[in-house]
């Protein structure tokens, strides 16, 4: 990189996100999340994360865990991020981000702001909550971790995440009130159409690849005929006209799919199946999700695991030394010897 180049970045916000490795991505990662992180990498200094330490709060298969980090990263090259502008790196490959975890469980977490999560609460709910691992109920400290690492300013995340960056908020707020400005108090930044895609099966419940039944979502790597089935079966309202609005949450989460993918504006598609019913509707988004997902998962088997380990590699040595000046801020600060 240049020194114009570092002195540019310099004066640009910075923006943190990341995905866990956790099982095939699906529309909502990409819609909730990715597709706003690629927007954002042309304004900010942008560092994009395969959160793999996350994953394993839930029990992993070594080698399938091993192939989808691997594969995350390859999705997040397809679908848009740019390694010569934004940094990609694995969690695992940066030490401090387990220290910094460490650190702020100690001194900025309380275990009432952990009991408030909402979404252990509900992994836990689904499984037997005893036997839930320490580090599900300690993953948004991590999370706090992993932002204020890299004095991030902005989080792109789906609505589901909020609640996890404003405990980074608070974590932030706290650290510094006790040993002085040290972390920056991110902001989280959510999307109007992609912040929340609900259940195809159910649009009460958001789309999520640990949901019962596999016509709940859309995986990027789903084939055509699958997308097809998926489509035809999803739930619609009561009535047969194409319009949005609030009280009909299956077809507005249908629109808020197509219109993003499509590049069609809510108004254009509304005109477009005026008078001729869901059937329509149905046939054509499917092919708008076709067309996009067919590309992408060629995109995908044209990058090599060579070439995403090189990049990995190189996003660890920068993402390390980024975090190394921080948390060395950090120890010091909470009175470690230097
Ligand atoms: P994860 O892996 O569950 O999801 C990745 C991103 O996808 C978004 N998302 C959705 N958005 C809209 N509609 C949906 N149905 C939907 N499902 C998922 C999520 O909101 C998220 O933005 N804890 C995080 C990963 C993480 C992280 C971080 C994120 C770890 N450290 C630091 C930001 C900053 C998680 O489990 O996301």
């Amino acid at each position: 990189m240049n020194d114009l180049i570092v002195k540019l970045l310099e004066f640009m916000k910075k923006t943190f996100s990341g995905v866990q490795p956790s099982g095939e991505l699906h529309l909502g990662n990409y819609l909730g999340a990715i597709k706003n992180w690629v927007s954002m990498q042309d304004e900010y200094d942008a560092t994009f994360c395969i959160v793999d330490l996350h994953a394993i709060t839930v029990p992993q298969d070594p080698k399938e865990l091993r192939r989808r980090i691997l594969d995350v990263a390859k999705a997040y090259i397809a679908l848009g991020i740019d390694p010569e502008k934004s940094n990609i790196f694995v969690q695992s490959d940066v030490n401090a981000h387990t220290e910094l975890c460490w650190i702020l469980n100690c001194v900025a977490a309380r275990m009432g702001d952990m009991e408030k999560m909402t979404q252990f609460k509900d992994k836990s709910a689904k499984g037997d909550a005893q036997r839930a691992s320490v580090g599900l109920f300690d993953y948004p400290v991590l999370m706090a971790a992993d932002i204020l690492l890299y004095d991030t300013d902005v989080v792109p995340v789906g609505e589901d995440q909020v609640q996890h960056v404003e405990l980074a908020r608070t974590l932030a707020r706290r650290f510094n009130k006790k040993f002085g400005d040290t972390f920056i108090v991110p902001q989280p930044e959510l999307t109007t159409e992609g912040k929340r895609i609900m259940g195809l099966d159910d649009p009460t419940k958001k789309m999520s690849k640990s949901a019962v039944s596999k016509y709940n979502y859309i995986t990027l790597m789903d084939e055509p005929d699958v997308v097809r089935k998926k489509i035809r079966k999803a739930v619609t309202d009561s009535g047969s006209d194409v319009t949005y609005s609030d009280e009909r949450p299956a077809l507005q989460n249908l629109l808020n799919i197509y219109t993003l993918l499509s590049k069609k504006s809510i108004k254009e598609i509304e005109l477009m199946y005026d008078g001729r019913g869901f059937g329509d509707f149905k046939n054509d988004l499917a092919e708008v999700i076709i067309e996009f997902l067919t590309s992408f998962q060629q995109r995908v088997n044209d990058i090599s695991d060579e070439e995403v380990k090189r990049i990995l590699k190189s996003g660890a040595k920068k993402a390390n030394e980024q975090a190394t000046q921080k948390i060395q801020e950090v120890k010091e600060k909470i009175g470690f010897v230097m």
